[in-house]
């Protein structure tokens, strides 16, 4: 169930330059949230920035009550999420949208492709995997190996591969031309740049393996209303906030064939 509420900034993670990570936390239960799913954040204090912004969950402790967002900041509204520090408030309507298909069988195998800020669900899928038996491959991208902000994290959940443009970490080049992309698998999760999630989707279709893409498309009001995040798929407009974020790609050949 949808849920509006005021968290509390626990903790504050600088990434770099550009990324910072903050915990969430009410006090009380929290939502279950899946993987994929995301929430949209009131950003207080800005005149420019009216519609909240959608961010995906990075992270979930359901012991803790806490949730993890990592954000990149690239423009008015991010810039003023990054300004706000321990015991801030973020008000925050979640859990919204469709998440990933993580009900695989234990020792199915699964790669999770990331880029930029679309690492960001990955973490909470990888260990929604792991708890299932899936064996998991993650691989991130980014131009330099400053801008893939997180990865360590990754380690207990999967075998964790890496490809920078510029080769400062990892494999030099695309990450659908690391050597790990063309290995099989039963089924192929990612998030990023668009450019990137077309490329997986090709590959994935050519070879069989399932697949699903998390697009996101600017949106406004996060729960269907206002059309303005709509994506063309085989079955017709869907929009992206309230069908997606995460489409299986056996209904998007027509987007990632564009
Ligand atoms: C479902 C979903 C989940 C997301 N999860 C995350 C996340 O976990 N972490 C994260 O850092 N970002 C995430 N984003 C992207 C994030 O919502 C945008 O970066 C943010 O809204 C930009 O707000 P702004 O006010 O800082 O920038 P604006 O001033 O609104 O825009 C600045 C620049 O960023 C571009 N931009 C704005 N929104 C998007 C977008 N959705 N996709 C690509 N470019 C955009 C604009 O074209 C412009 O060039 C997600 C987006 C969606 C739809
Ligand atoms: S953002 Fe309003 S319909 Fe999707």
């Amino acid at each position: 169930m949808k849920e509006i509420h005021n968290f509390s900034i626990l903790e504050r993670r600088q990434l770099g330059s550009r990324y910072f990570a903050l915990v969430l936390g009410h006090g009380g239960r929290m939502q279950p949230v899946a993987p994929g799913q995301f929430v949209e954040v009131l950003v207080e204090g800005s005149r420019d920035v009216m519609l909240r912004r959608p961010i995906s969950v990075h992270d979930v402790d359901e012991e803790k009550g806490t949730m993890t967002l990592l954000i990149q900041i690239v423009g008015n509204g991010t810039r003023k999420l990054a300004e706000l520090g321990v015991g801030d408030k973020l008000n925050v309507v979640y859990p919204l949208g469709h998440g990933f298909t993580s009900d695989l069988r234990p020792q199915t195998s699964a790669l999770l492709v990331g880029g930029g800020a679309g690492i960001a669900p990955l973490l909470h899928l990888s260990k929604v995997l792991k708890a299932k038996s899936v064996s998991c491959t993650i691989l991130l991208g980014g131009r330099t190996a400053e801008l893939i902000p997180v990865r360590d994290e990754f380690n207990p959940y999967g075998r964790l591969c890496i490809a920078t443009d510029d080769g400062s970490m990892g494999h030099k080049g695309l990450v659908v031309e690391h050597p790990a992309f063309s290995e099989s698998y039963d089924m192929i999760y990612t998030c990023g740049p668009t450019p990137m999630m077309k490329a997986v989707a090709r590959s994935a279709a050519e070879r069989g393996i399932r697949c699903e893409v998390s697009l996101e498309n600017m949106m406004a009001c996060g729960v269907g209303a206002c059309l303005c995040c709509v994506t063309d798929t085989d079955d017709g407009h869907r929009c992206v906030c309230k069908d997606g974020p995460v489409f299986d790609i056996s209904t998007m050949r027509k987007w990632y064939e564009k």
